[in-house]
């Protein structure tokens, strides 16, 4: 299955991609992700990308196309993928569209993740993100037993620096500018299923994941 996950900052992308790619057997591919791995690592477009998420605006769709462009050449993706956080704009969303054609397919189902903006800044606000993993904890939702350390792999957690409260606001303002007219763009392609994201993690996998089975997954 070929699966864009959409919705605002802190809808829940990131957690739900894991079990949902899990459950399908698919890599999750999160831009997100990417980029955090090339600031950490300091290479060139991790640099570059920096000064944009540090902001809360998005990366030049340029740099965001070929990176996605590169990733889905490689093995793994080529009988399914889960995208989380790409597309976020229209040109984007239509450069997916031809890189899939010329690759002789195209994307099964774009689900979007529906929460409202005061439940996102509630989540962002409490997020913290093991530094070893990557899996992704909530100090009032989700907390791990020992404050500060990933009960998965023991690692530390951190804060993101996108999560302060005035670059939440601004990439709520570019989300619903830039990325909610996805919706409409999908939903004229008929590829469109909306879930409500509120309420636990795992009710909303169950949601996602009966949400799926009429596409196949
Ligand atoms: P990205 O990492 O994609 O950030 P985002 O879309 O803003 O989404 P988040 O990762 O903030 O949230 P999420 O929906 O994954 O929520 P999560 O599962 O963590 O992008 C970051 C930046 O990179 C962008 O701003 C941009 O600069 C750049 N970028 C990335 N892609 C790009 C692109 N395509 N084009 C251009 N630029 C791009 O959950 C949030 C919190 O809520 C967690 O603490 C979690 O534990 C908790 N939670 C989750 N589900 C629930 C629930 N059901 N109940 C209670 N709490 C929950």
């Amino acid at each position: 299955m070929r699966l864009v996950l959409v919705g605002p900052p802190g809808a829940g992308k990131g957690t739900q991609a894991e079990f949902v790619a899990a459950h399908l057997a698919v890599p999750k591919i999160s831009t997100g992700d990417i980029f955090r791995a090339n600031v950490a690592a300091s290479t060139p477009l991790g640099v570059k990308a920096k000064q944009y998420m540090d902001a809360g605006q998005l990366v030049p769709d340029e740099v965001t196309i070929n990176m996605v462009r590169d990733r889905l050449a490689e093995p793994d993706a080529a009988d399914g993928f889960l995208l989380d956080g790409f597309p976020r704009t229209t040109p984007q969303a239509v450069a997916l569209d031809k890189l899939l054609a010329e690759f002789g397919t195209g994307l099964d189902v774009v689900l979007e993740l529906v929460v409202d903006d005061d439940e996102v800044i509630r989540r962002l606000s409490g997020r913290r993100t093991c530094h070893g993993c990557g899996r992704i904890w909530h100090v009032e939702y989700d907390p791990p037993q020992r404050e500060g350390v990933c009960d998965r792999c023991g690692g530390k957690l951190f804060q993101r620096e996108d999560d302060r409260a005035e670059t939440v606001a601004e990439r709520l303002r570019v989300y619903a500018r830039d990325t909610a007219p996805l919706v409409d763009y999908y939903g004229a392609q008929g590829k469109l299923v909306g879930i409500d994201a509120t309420g636990p993690v795992e009710d909303v996998t169950t949601r996602a994941i009966d949400a799926l089975r009429s596409y196949g997954g």
